[in-house]
């Protein structure tokens, strides 16, 4: 019944031709996945609003990891109706495209913080983080006072943003010349501010520990849990959504 050309029979019975016929097939699927990767400049698509962290979030960051807050913090909001309902807009990939590590997490000990930018005040952060059942009386997250004890060290930014650079974060070679000032910039809108507005559209300036004059690893943390999730304008894009 099988045709001459097409013989399974024969196929199922010779185990090199079998295995030699599986790879060509096998080989095809993985090159009609693999192939468009080599063409494409990116597999995120761009969205607008997103740009690299400031120098002072950017430290904050790192005070973020350097504390292991991810251990009970996800920074990721996945498309679910509760969790859209609960956080807000799900999250983008563009959103953590800067992320050296992500901070995306599947343990949620605390809630998910990747839209916390804006939802509370500075003052509350502080008090938040010093004391958190100060605030939130049933809370079990520890408390990080000596944050706002504790001079920002964080040697030399620029340094840092060259390194980020190496791995596709686009700080330009202006804004890693100007990181150190852009750091001390962000807590201290006394200082001159235009430099860094230019560079991150958006940044959020001001003291931010509540102690003008004085950086702290409160500033930083603080400067980077203000701006989590900010960065797209999801409201101008609602409309649009719609349509779809
Ligand atoms: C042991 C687990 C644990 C660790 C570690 C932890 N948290 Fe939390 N966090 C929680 C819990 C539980 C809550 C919810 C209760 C509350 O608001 O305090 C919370 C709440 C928060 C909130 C408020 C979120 C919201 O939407 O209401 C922020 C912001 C936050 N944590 C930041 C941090 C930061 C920054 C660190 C690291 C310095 C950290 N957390 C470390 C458990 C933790």
């Amino acid at each position: 019944m099988a045709s001459k050309f097409f013989s399974h029979a024969k196929i199922e019975r010779n185990v090199t031709l079998l295995g030699v016929l599986s790879l060509v097939v096998v080989a095809i699927g993985g090159i009609v996945e693999i192939a468009p990767l080599f063409w494409i400049d990116s597999t995120i698509e761009k969205v607008e609003g997103v740009r690299p962290y400031t120098p002072l979030e950017q430290a904050g960051r790192n005070i973020y990891i350097r504390e292991g807050c991810y251990n009970c913090h996800s920074q990721m909001i996945r498309p679910f109706r509760d969790e859209v309902e609960r956080y807000g807009h799900y999250s983008l990939a563009a959103e953590s495209m800067y992320d050296h590590p992500f901070q995306w997490g599947s343990k949620r000990t605390g809630p998910d913080i990747a839209r916390v930018g804006g939802r509370y005040s500075d003052e509350w952060h502080v008090q938040h983080l010093k004391d958190p059942r100060s605030v939130v009386p049933e809370s079990i997250m520890p408390g990080y006072q000596f944050l706002a004890e504790r001079p920002l060290k964080v040697g030399d930014m620029k340094a840092h943003l060259t390194a980020l650079s190496r791995v596709g974060v686009p700080y330009s070679a202006e804004a890693i010349e100007a990181a150190n000032d852009d750091l001390q910039a962000q807590a201290d809108p006394s200082l001159d501010t235009d430099g860094l507005k230019k560079r991150y559209p958006n940044a959020q300036i001001r003291d931010f520990d509540g102690k003008p004059g004085e950086l702290t690893e409160m500033d930083a943390l603080v400067a980077y849990l203000q701006m989590l999730g900010t960065l797209v304008d999801f409201e101008a894009a609602a409309p649009q959504e719609k349509a779809q």
